[in-house]
């Protein structure tokens, strides 16, 4: 049991079509629900901490109660930075005990993502931290107007090519039409799977990475509104779209937003039924069940990574 590497856990995925959950972590409860999952599912894991978790719980916290959910469990888990600025929160994190992170370089000029991310794998390196970079650009709905406009910053092929050949970098996040949060498409959901394929040909031994993977689980958006929410128009990845892209290279699919709902969704159902309570362990107690339940399903029924470890 111990903090380890993406390495091993991404080999055997893109071998045999799997993928892993990588979901966001903030808290305790978070953390609690999702290991628990894994270790029921016997599934391997990533739990991945962004700026915003980091700056929220402070640094030293969320590796802390990791690692406390480590021995807790026995459960092998890999610590990752979620789209990390720059270099100096790569160096902060690979100093303070995390086993892979992410140098989220997808807004600079390819030449200057190449030369940001080489930096950062010559220091993770030596030092056992893998590393994880983006090429391509995550639009949000409301930025482009149609497909052709959207697909204009999906991705380029040959550009992965010459980028995990540069770079010499773990894995690549690739921009095929996810974004982040809950409202991911208008209309009908659309992945470019023919960009991914081709990108999977030419770096066939390059795990890539979904961002914006969240199903937007309409059970969870229901019971937010049920319960006082006002989420209208959430929309999703579909499981069959995840399960698609496990066969093209995808090892990591990023999930953060549906564990906001599944917990959300359960605070406020606690609180509507029970407007007398007020400790906060009977409704965060309530919501890392639903953690762990959901987690469990994309585990078992959409990544298809139950039992592999
Ligand atoms: O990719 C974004 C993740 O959902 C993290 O979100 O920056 O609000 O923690 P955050
Ligand atoms: P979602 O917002 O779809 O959960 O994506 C999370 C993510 O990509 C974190 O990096
Ligand atoms: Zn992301």
């Amino acid at each position: 049991m111990a903090l380890i590497t993406s390495q091993e856990m991404f080999k055997k995925a893109l071998d045999k079509d799997y993928a892993i959950g990588a979901f966001n972590v903030n808290n305790m409860e978070i953390i609690q629900g999702i290991v628990q999952a894994a270790q029921l599912e016997n599934a391997p894991l990533i739990l991945q901490v962004s700026a915003g978790a980091r700056q929220y719980a402070r640094p030293a916290y969320l590796v802390k109660l990791v690692e406390a959910a480590i021995i807790d469990t026995g459960v092998d888990v890999c610590l990752h930075l979620d789209h990390g600025a720059d270099f100096e929160i790569c160096k902060d994190c690979i100093d303070g005990g995390f086993t892979s992170v992410m140098i989220d370089g997808s807004k600079l000029p390819f030449e200057e993502n190449i030369a940001l991310t080489k930096k950062v794998v010559d220091y993770a390196h030596p030092r056992g931290v893998v590393v994880e970079a983006e090429l391509g650009k995550l639009a949000g709905i409301e930025d482009d107007v149609n497909v052709d406009a959207r697909s204009a910053t999906f991705t380029d092929p040959m550009e992965a090519k010459e980028f995990i050949e540069r770079t010499g970098v773990d894995s690549l996040a690739v921009a095929i039409g996810t974004s982040h949060g809950a409202y991911k498409f208008k209309g009908t959901p659309y992945l470019d799977f023919e960009r991914l394929k081709e990108i999977h040909a030419l770096i066939p031994d390059t795990p890539l990475v979904l961002h914006g993977a969240s199903t937007v689980i309409p059970e969870f958006v229901d019971k937010c509104n049920q319960y006082g929410g006002k989420i209208p128009g959430a929309q999703g990845v579909p499981e069959d779209m995840i399960k698609e892209a496990t066969k093209y290279g995808v090892c990591k699919v990023n999930i953060d937003t549906d564990l906001r709902l599944a917990m959300t969704a359960e605070v406020r159902k606690f609180l509507v039924e029970h407007p007398e309570e007020f400790d906060p362990r009977k409704y965060l107690g309530p919501a890392r069940e639903a953690i762990q339940r959901m987690v469990q399903h994309k585990i078992h029924d959409v990544l298809n990574c139950s039992g592999t470890k």
